[in-house]
């Protein structure tokens, strides 16, 4: 009777080979691999394209006799948790900002004195017709929101800048 059990010589298995894979093993590891990765940037594509559609949303944001010369609207748009400022800024001239500063999120305000949007977070202030920062922290101009008008109604329908 040698050493070696039974069932070692009925289930030779050679040790040296155990850690080898195989080309097979390796093709489906690498086939699983590509198809996580495929999926994951499928996933990823259809997400954006939902965010730009959402930015095309069209929604009513107020009547135009609402909003008097040198008055504001606030609204919410392109979501519901996304703050933004309507300015009547002359009988005809609109703009529309996201109201968030592009600095620490702080909520911007309309001044029709100096006629800039200002954030008083850290006196951040920007030009109220092109939403360019005239001085203070924020990096970079306010995101402007497209307006369209159109029998007495001003929508929102989409942004520019984000
Ligand atoms: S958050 Fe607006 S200036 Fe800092």
């Amino acid at each position: 009777m040698s050493g070696t059990p039974k069932w070692r010589e009925d289930f030779p298995i050679r040790w040296e080979a155990d850690n080898y894979v195989t080309r097979r093993e390796f093709t489906k590891f690498l086939v699983l691999v590509s198809g996580a990765t495929f999926v994951g940037n499928g996933y990823f594509v259809l997400q954006g394209r939902r965010e730009v559609e959402a930015e095309r949303i069209r929604i009513e944001v107020a009547r135009v006799e609402e909003v008097p010369v040198g008055g504001v609207k606030l609204f919410r748009y392109p979501s519901a948790n996304d703050p933004a400022i309507l300015i009547r800024l002359a009988e005809n001239e609109w703009v529309a900002y996201m109201q968030r500063c592009t600095h620490l999120s702080c909520p911007v305000h309309y001044s029709a004195k100096s006629g800039r949007i200002e954030c008083p977070c850290h006196n951040g202030a920007f030009e109220a017709r092109t939403g360019r920062v005239l001085e203070g922290p924020p990096p970079r101009p306010l995101p402007r929101i497209v307006l369209y008008i159109a029998e007495g109604r001003i929508y929102a329908q989409g942004v520019q800048g984000s």
